[in-house]
């Protein structure tokens, strides 16, 4: 997946989007505004954009992919001859600095990363000593999310080796205090091999060393709502259909602050339904009993033939 800069070059080619802008009197101005990404240093975002977040762009540098602030700004139109200008990046003086909390974003995000080191279900970062404001990882095919549009569904067996290498990836990461609270198709990648790992931990939460996982971070999440939304993930990849799991409302006498069961798809008929079910009903009170549910997960009766080689290729059928 490749993703143009929206005015890079600035010509006449380069696709627009539109703003809307409430003016003072309450009206809204619908203007086409041509924007540029750029880097922190003033420089137009000219290399190839293989991920777009809401607070990071990802940028394709050889085998590498590199993970900056999303700072973006409008072309200004030339008048009379002149040539269209990309507006300042350095805000006037007393004006909100829109660089400020997303450079912050991206140094707490390295510090989960060099908490986390090195470990088989967690893309592989690099240079993260390194103060600047960009993570270094290595570069994926691409996520979960745009590998399920796009292709035939994986068989089972691939469905089931995903499940338990994040279970326990997950486990990991919460072992070293650390509420992801952003599990979703779009941060967990893929490589050429579908092996699948973790990636965007920019809304995690830090937890200290010596917490001993229960409550919740400040803004309400746990490592429950982290196995709901987990739950809905295995959902989404076994049957194909979309499925969110939130934070909501916590109840005052309840534990669940997570999107209320009655809010959700049935599983019935669902293969793993069951560790599904229990995902949502925060009947798994940590990773690792979700991850011990998958290791004795059978897979249905009618693939359980072992197949002949691992390929990538092989690993691709429709599913009944
Ligand atoms: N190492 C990588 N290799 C290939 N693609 C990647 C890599 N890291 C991220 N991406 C792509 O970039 C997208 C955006 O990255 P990321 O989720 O880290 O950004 P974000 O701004 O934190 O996102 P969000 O909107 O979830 O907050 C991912 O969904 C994925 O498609
Ligand atoms: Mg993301």
């Amino acid at each position: 997946m490749a993703i143009a800069n929206p005015g890079a070059p600035a010509d006449s080619c380069s696709p627009s989007r539109f703003t809307e802008e409430v003016m003072d009197d309450g009206w809204i101005c619908s203007s086409m505004r041509r924007m540029v990404w750029l880097h922190l240093d003033g420089t137009i975002v000219n290399q190839k954009v293989i991920g777009l977040g809401s607070t990071g762009l990802v940028i394709e540098q050889g085998r590498w992919a590199i993970k900056i602030p999303y700072v973006s700004r409008g072309i200004i139109r030339g008048v009379d001859g002149l040539p269209d200008e990309v507006e300042p990046l350095t805000p006037e003086e007393g004006d909100y600095d829109d660089r400020i909390p997303l450079i912050e974003e991206i140094q707490c995000e390295k510090a989960m990363y060099r908490r986390l080191g090195n470990h088989h279900g967690i893309v592989r970062c690099h240079d993260l000593e390194s103060t600047d404001p960009s993570i270094r990882m290595d570069r994926m095919s691409g996520d979960l999310r745009h590998f399920l549009d796009e292709q035939k569904r994986p068989t089972r067996q691939t469905q089931l080796r995903w499940f338990v290498t994040l279970a326990h990836t997950m486990a990991y990461i919460h072992e070293h205090r650390i509420i992801i609270a952003d599990v979703r198709l779009d941060n967990l990648l893929l490589d050429d091999h579908l092996a699948i790992k973790f990636c965007d931990f920019a809304g995690s939460t830090l937890m200290p060393l010596e917490w001993d996982l229960h409550g919740t971070d400040d803004f309400g999440y746990s490592i429950l709502i982290d196995i709901g939304q987990f739950g809905a993930v295995m959902y989404q990849v076994i049957t194909g259909k979309k499925c969110k799991f939130e934070l909501g409302e916590k109840e005052s006498d309840s534990l669940l602050t997570g999107t209320r069961r009655e809010d959700l798809p049935s599983t019935e008929g669902v293969w793993l339904g069951h560790i599904i079910e229990n995902c949502w009903t925060m009947s798994f009170k940590s990773s690792n009993e979700l991850a011990a549910a998958l290791d004795q997960a059978k897979l249905p009766e009618e693939v359980q033939a072992p197949i002949p080689s691992q390929s990538a290729d092989n690993l691709l059928t429709l599913q009944p």
